[in-house]
């Protein structure tokens, strides 16, 4: 493919142009100047929400609180740790989009975009980009479609009144605040005529609110799956932060070049489970060409992102999970490390890569780092392993499954900095899974466990539209 830009837009659908104030929307929104001005706004504020320096934004909501409050708070009894997941995900990103907000704000605005999505995917909504004539008929699967959006528009008009009423009293300091006071340069003319309204504002934060949520908690409970399925690799990965970071200090986001295995398990995990398997429908921009197709202007392209992910002619053994492939131990293993992750494109690419890529690394990161020092995943009951057959609809969910998550042992750990091998042993004895210290052999060879078979081909799917 020689320009991206040429499969930049996006689709025209009946359902898309209902949900976002009459097409404002940033990520179904086609490529247009307005649409690249958009996207730029919200990819400046983005960023300088972060403060330009990732390292800060860990502050900004405590991975080591969930671990600490919620789950020690089981107390090592078999829970379905996904909406917690979710949850922690949805407090993530409304505190990038608004500042931090209180839990039951933040859980009624997850639960409202959950179900909005959930009721956008119900068969009888997705006839209606077919055939919107059927709206005039009863449908109580769109009926509720449209009182969702009603509570999201509420939510966010709420939230962006509050912001502009207090704009500049405490300084600019998340995303919402930066997009505000560019329309109000706007207004003044500093911008020039940007063609960007509030509407614009409005549906960025929407677009944001629900690409943060869902699509970084399928990823961490994928993460929790295959690490349940590997319990060696789990081991590893503990015994790693307990090297570099011990206990006596938080992990941080600069650990990562020093913590290996658990950034190539999550590569890993993002290799066989991209969050979004079909990314989003693209669209020519123009008459193009890719490969040998030929697409005419208006051609539906789907990025293929599962199958990209699965071909035996990039990945060895494509169905396992190896996260070793993204190790570079060797000097000669290197090239393949670099080759994977060259291949590796779960966030897509191009002009409509995720906005939010930085943000998911960074975030998921920070919260297995916690999740797998503080605590040991084990089935519910020994051998009780999760399916590893997702549910695919626009992500790929797993099937639900409950987990345990029981506390190392931190004041007998902290005391020695370490686990002793004997002390393994004796965790092993009680929980039914044995585990390694780095000091001793591995006694379990690296057991690679196979997930499904590829359920797509590795192609993008072309379908013409129309006449040119
Ligand atoms: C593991 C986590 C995530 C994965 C795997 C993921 C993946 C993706 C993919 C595949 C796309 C479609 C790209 C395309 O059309 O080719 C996308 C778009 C998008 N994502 Fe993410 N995403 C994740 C997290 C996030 C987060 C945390 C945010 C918000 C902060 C976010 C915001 C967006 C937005 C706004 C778009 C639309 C971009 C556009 O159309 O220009 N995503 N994401």
């Amino acid at each position: 493919m020689r320009k991206w830009s040429d499969f930049a837009g996006r689709p025209p659908s009946f359902i898309a142009n209902l949900i976002s104030l009459g097409g404002k929307d940033l990520s179904l929104g086609n490529y247009t100047p307005t649409w690249r001005r958009q996207r730029k706004l919200a990819h400046l504020a983005f960023q300088s929400s972060l403060r330009g320096d990732m390292e800060q934004t860990k502050t900004l909501w405590k991975p080591d609180f969930i671990s600490q409050q919620v789950f020690r708070g089981y107390g090592g009894q078999p829970v379905d740790v996904a909406r917690d997941f979710s949850l922690h995900a949805c407090g993530v990103i409304t505190t990038v989009v608004f500042g931090p907000l209180d839990a039951v704000v933040v859980e009624e605005m997850h639960d409202c975009m959950i179900e909005l999505v959930k009721a956008w995917g119900a068969a009888s909504v997705k006839l209606l980009d077919f055939l919107p004539i059927l709206k005039i008929f009863p449908n109580p699967s769109f009926r509720h479609l449209l009182s969702c959006i009603k509570s999201r528009d509420a939510f966010v008009q709420s939230q962006m009144k509050k912001h502009q009423e207090s704009q500049g009293s405490s300084g600019t300091q998340n995303m919402v605040d930066h997009m505000l006071q560019f329309l109000k340069d706007h207004d003044t003319g500093k911008w020039g005529d940007t063609g960007l309204l509030p509407d614009h504002v409005h549906m960025a934060i929407v677009d944001l609110l629900i690409g943060g949520t869902d699509t970084t908690a399928t990823l961490l409970t994928w993460a929790v799956v295959f690490l349940l399925h590997c319990p060696e690799i789990q081991e590893r990965i503990h015994e790693e932060l307990m090297a570099v970071v011990g206990l006596h200090r938080e992990p941080t986001y600069r650990d990562r070049q020093r913590l290996p295995h658990l950034s190539a398990a999550i590569a890993e995990t993002l290799r066989l489970r991209p969050s979004a398997p079909l990314a989003l429908p693209h669209m020519t921009i123009r008459d193009t060409r890719y490969y040998i197709f030929d697409s005419r202007y208006g051609t539906t392209v789907i990025p293929n992102l599962y199958g990209a992910h699965h071909d035996g002619s990039i990945w060895p053994h494509p169905l396992e999970f190896r996260p070793e492939r993204f190790l570079e131990e060797e000097e000669e293993e290197e090239e393949a490390s670099s080759k994977a992750q060259r291949h590796l494109v779960p966030f897509s690419c191009g002009a409509r890569v995720c906005l939010g890529e930085s943000l998911a690394r960074m975030e998921s990161f920070l919260f297995l780092a916690h999740l797998l020092r503080d605590f040991q995943i084990l089935p519910s009951a020994p051998g009780e392993l999760p399916d590893l057959r997702g549910r695919f609809d626009f992500l790929v969910h797993c099937k639900p499954f409950a987990v345990r998550l029981v506390p190392r042992r931190v004041s007998d750990a902290a005391e020695r900095g370490h686990h002793r091998p004997e002390e393994q042993k004796a965790r092993a004895a009680v929980t039914g899974v044995s585990a390694w210290s780095s000091a001793e052999p591995n006694p379990h060879p690296q057991r690679a466990m196979k997930s499904e078979g590829p359920i797509f081909q590795p192609l993008l799917l072309l379908q013409p539209r129309g006449e040119s």
